[in-house]
Order: C-alpha cells, then structure tokens, then sequence
C-alpha cells in the first residue's frame, strides 16, 4: 500500500497494572508533571498526525480513561485489556479493523516526539509495511552463560521504541497468527516478522523512555522542564 494521505488508526495500549513502578493505581494512569501517561501518550500520537485513537484500558478503569480523554481533538474509543500486552494489542485491533494504516503505541512511553510518530507515519503511508523507531545501544553488553558470561558486538544492536506502524491488514494476519501458534512477543514488529516480514527502521528518541520504575518518572519531569 502506498497512500500519502491515508487516515492513521492508533491502539494505545494502557491496561498493564505497572508493577515496577509499584503504585497502586495503573502505570497508564499515574500523573507526570499533573497528567496522567495516557493522556500525555495519546496527545503526542494526536501532535504526530494520527486521526483517530483506541485506548486499551485496564479493567475496572474504562470510564475514569474515557473522562481523561474526552476533550481530545480526535475520535477515541476506550476498549478493556488483556492479560498480555499482546491480547492488548488483539484486542484493540478489533476496534479500528477497517484502518489501512496503524500505529500500536506505548502509554509507557507519553513522551515521544511529535516528529518520530510523523516519520512512523510517513514510512507506512510510503509503502513499508512495518516500521519501527530504534535507538542504538550505548551500554556494553554481555550475555550471562550460567556461571560465566561472554561480550556481545553492540554495534548491531538496537533498542527498539514505539509507537510501531503497520498496514492495517499485515497487522491484522500478524495477531491472528501469533494467537493461532501460541507465539509470545513482546512488540507487534515481531508478530509481523514471524510471517517473514521485513522490518523497517526510523530514528527514536531518548525522550520515548518507557516508564518502567520510578527513575523514569524523574527523567520525563525533568523533560517536560526543557519543553517549558
Ligand atoms: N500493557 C497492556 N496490557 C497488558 C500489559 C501491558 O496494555 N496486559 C501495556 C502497558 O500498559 C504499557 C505497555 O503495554 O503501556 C508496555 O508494558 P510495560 O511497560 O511492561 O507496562 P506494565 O506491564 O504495566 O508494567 P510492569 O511490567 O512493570 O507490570
Ligand atoms: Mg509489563
């Protein structure tokens, strides 16, 4: 598929409990700087170019999420999640199943850059089918080996971010497979790859962290400070 100006559908997935970062509500709905990470993931998908929204919430949270997000510019549906970020994802897929172009995004990473969700975007429309933001390594890397360990070349590695872009339907057949062979991913790239997929890289962004523990939530503060 290669259409420049084709609506973008994206699934936010925010129902994970965020048990690193050990709150007692949802990661999704913790607050950074006085808004919650979902609100702050969606309006960075919406300042990107993406037209409409699927929020996948945690349960027993859909309508306090529906009333963070009522004044977004964009159409947004709030669907329940699953036990896996993968049944996330499945089941925010069957909420936009007509969109030609998807973008599957962290609420964990509320940071990301108008810019790299514009080239996320840019890439699908342009005809690649799945497309992910990587960012290089910068630490050196072992493999522990039981009571050893052994060096691993970080030159070909990459850290890989979202949100991800997909054609709607390679995404679609991706997850039908990934259910149908019991195969677990942590990304939706990789749900695309078993199916022999080429995966297309654009540049990340250090300020798409993904909220993991506590420290993170310090470093995106002190981010939303530079964007004052
Ligand atoms: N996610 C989801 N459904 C799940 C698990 C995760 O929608 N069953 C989402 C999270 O809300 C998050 C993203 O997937 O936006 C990445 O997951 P992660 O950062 O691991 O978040 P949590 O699973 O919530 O955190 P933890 O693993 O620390 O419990
Ligand atoms: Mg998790």
């Amino acid at each position: 598929m290669s259409n420049k100006t084709a609506p973008v559908a994206a699934i936010v997935v925010a129902a994970g409990s965020g048990s690193r970062l050990g709150y007692p509500i949802p990661k999704a709905l913790v607050e950074v700087a006085g808004v919650p990470l979902v609100r702050r993931a969606v309006d960075s998908l919406v300042e990107g170019g993406v037209s409409r929204v699927v929020v996948v919430a945690p349960d027993g949270h859909l309508e306090l999420c529906a009333s963070l997000l009522a004044d977004v510019a964009v159409p947004v549906d709030v669907v329940v999640g699953g036990a896996e970020r993968q049944d996330s994802v499945r089941l925010g897929l069957a909420a936009v199943a007509e969109a030609d172009v998807v973008l599957v995004h962290d609420a964990a990473r509320p940071l990301v850059p108008a810019h790299v969700v514009a080239d996320v975007v840019e890439r699908v429309r342009g005809g690649a089918r799945a497309v992910v933001p990587v960012l290089p390594v910068v630490d050196s890397i072992r493999a522990a080996a039981g009571e050893g360990s052994r060096v691993v070349d970080r030159a070909g590695l990459r850290a890989v971010q979202t949100p991800q872009g997909f054609d709607g339907a390679l995404l679609r057949d991706a997850h039908a497979h990934a259910l149908a062979a019991e195969l677990v991913v942590t990304d939706d790239a990789s749900a695309c790859e078993a199916l022999g997929e080429p995966v297309t890289f654009v540049t990340g962004h250090r300020e798409a962290l993904k909220i993991t523990d506590p420290f993170d939530l310090l470093v995106a503060e002190a981010i939303l400070r530079t964007r004052e």
